[in-house]
């Protein structure tokens, strides 16, 4: 196998997006624009791979520190296609193989057309080869201009192009597969005497013609996967193409999908079979849900790991945590990080988790706060628990062991700890431990006035007569 080096463009400025944020850290279907490419890119074994960064370096730097083995290269200032490649001759030299040319802001492409590229570009033995497609709408793309055996000539740009050439429907895609060993020595002789002062990697086609070296194409049937993001328009229609992808893989594995237009699911989400998804469900991140769930309309999954069996209700928010088999979510329940609800247990309506665990067969089912606490198996809260966690200052836990029942509209002020199978009256305030099999009642105590209020009536009916 031949060496690839990939080296991925994304030094510009990105005008059009108008953002503080470096075009290629956007989210394109939940995922930064930049994480599209290199996860194609993870497919092709390459050798080396190399980012070339300017506008807001530190910042794509910052969000890709978690990737092992990119390296990169500056580009500072930005003078162009070909300036911006030159500035990778550094990490390349003495390399051997074949450099593999990507933008960062050109997402969809698949590994498997690379790897045609790739291919056509070995078996034919070129120097170049370039990826090029037609277009209804060639404007502002280069444009391929072919002799009369019809071999790729050059390249012009679009703001350099005769009206004959402007009518030329292939374009360039800016996607090239180069040779190492002629590459750098040509890449020098780069002029900029065009309309824009800039070194055009795309000029290398005409000087590779006239040193006698090789120009090879691939031609694409269809452009889908070269579309680039230039704007937020592009952003939105890019991220329906990757969110359609995925919807279609979904169903192909047994999934069903209520409604696939308004269905958004990461890449990187798995969901099992039979599992059947309502409308407007997002799930996002590295969710994992099993098989024969129900995931009802309105829900958002963000990192949540969902067993089978699991039915969530419409308009839950499940975030960073686990949802055991068979359980019951919902609707509109809260599920903040780090919750892990059993098997079988039920959470209902207007219920918020924070950093709490709820035990095999557990059920709170209406209207209840329960962070930081540990909730064994069994357990009743009643409609209206609080868990009192926070002091104004500090987290405190709550413990509340296997098979306990805790009265509706109770306050448990923590820290404290609920002995297995005791009983908490409603309505108390709980700011002591109860024991196991104990019953604790801490409320006021009920006062019964008979008569009280049919006698105040009288008396008011009384004062209306004298009047
Ligand atoms: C380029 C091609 C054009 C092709 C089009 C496809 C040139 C001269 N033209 O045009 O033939 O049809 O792509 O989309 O190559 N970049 C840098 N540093 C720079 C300039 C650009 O890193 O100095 C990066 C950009 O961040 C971007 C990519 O290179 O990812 C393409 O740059 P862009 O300015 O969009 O090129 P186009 O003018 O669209
Ligand atoms: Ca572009």
């Amino acid at each position: 196998m031949i060496d690839i080096h990939v080296v991925i463009l994304a030094a510009g400025k990105g005008t059009r997006m108008k953002s503080a944020m470096p075009k290629v850290l956007h989210l394109l279907a939940g995922r930064p624009i930049i994480e599209h490419v290199l996860a194609t890119v993870d497919r092709l074994r390459a050798t080396s791979t190399t980012l070339v960064v300017g506008h807001g370096s530190d910042q794509v730097k910052a969000a890709l520190a978690g990737r092992q083995g990119l390296q990169y290269v500056i580009q500072s200032p930005q003078l162009g296609t070909g300036h911006a490649l030159l500035q990778a001759e550094p990490v390349l030299k003495g390399m051997k193989g074949v450099v593999l040319l990507l933008y960062g802001d050109v997402p969809l492409l698949e590994p498997g057309t690379l790897l045609r590229l790739l291919e056509t570009h070995r078996e034919t033995g070129a120097a170049l080869t370039v990826l090029t497609t037609k277009l209804a709408d060639p404007y502002g793309y280069g444009r391929i201009v072919r002799d009369n055996s019809g071999r790729v000539e050059r390249i012009v740009e679009e703001r350099d192009a005769s009206a004959e050439q402007r009518g030329i429907a292939e374009i360039n895609s800016g996607i090239y597969a180069l040779s190492l060993d002629s590459l750098f020595g040509h890449l020098h002789d780069l002029a900029t005497d065009n309309s824009q002062d800039e070194y055009y990697l795309t000029d290398l086609v005409a000087i590779y013609r006239q040193k006698r070296l090789l120009v090879e194409s691939l031609r694409l049937e269809s452009a889908d996967e070269l579309r680039g993001v230039n704007s937020r328009q592009d952003l939105a229609e890019l991220s329906r193409t990757v969110r359609q992808r995925k919807n279609r893989e979904l169903m192909i594995d047994g999934v069903t999908l209520e409604d696939p237009a308004t269905s958004y699911v990461d890449v990187a989400v798995t969901v099992g079979a039979d599992t059947v998804l309502g409308p407007a469900v997002r799930l996002e991140g590295h969710t994992v849900i099993g098989e024969r769930c129900r995931i009802h309309a309105g829900c958002r999954l963000t990192d949540a790991v969902v067993k089978d069996d699991v039915v969530v209700l419409d308009h839950s928010v499940v975030v960073d945590s686990m949802i055991g088999p068979g359980a019951t979510v919902g609707p509109m329940a809260h599920i903040r990080p780090k919750s892990v609800i059993g098997r079988s247990a039920r959470v209902g309506n207007f219920v918020e988790l924070k950093k709490t665990s709820l035990g095999e067969g557990s059920k709170a089912s209406h209207l209840a706060y329960l962070g930081d606490a540990t909730v064994g198996d069994g357990v009743n809260v009643g409609a209206g628990t609080i868990t009192c966690n926070y002091d104004g200052e500090k987290k405190h836990q709550t413990v509340i062991e296997d098979d306990v029942f805790i009265g509706s509209d109770s306050q448990l002020i923590a820290p404290v700890t609920i002995g297995k199978g005791a009983y908490v009256g409603a309505g108390s305030s709980i700011s002591e431990d109860v024991p196991a099999g104990a019953l604790a009642i801490a409320r006021g105590r009920q006062v019964v006035k008979p008569e009280w209020a049919t006698d105040r009536k009288a008396k008011r009916d009384a004062g209306k007569g004298d009047r």
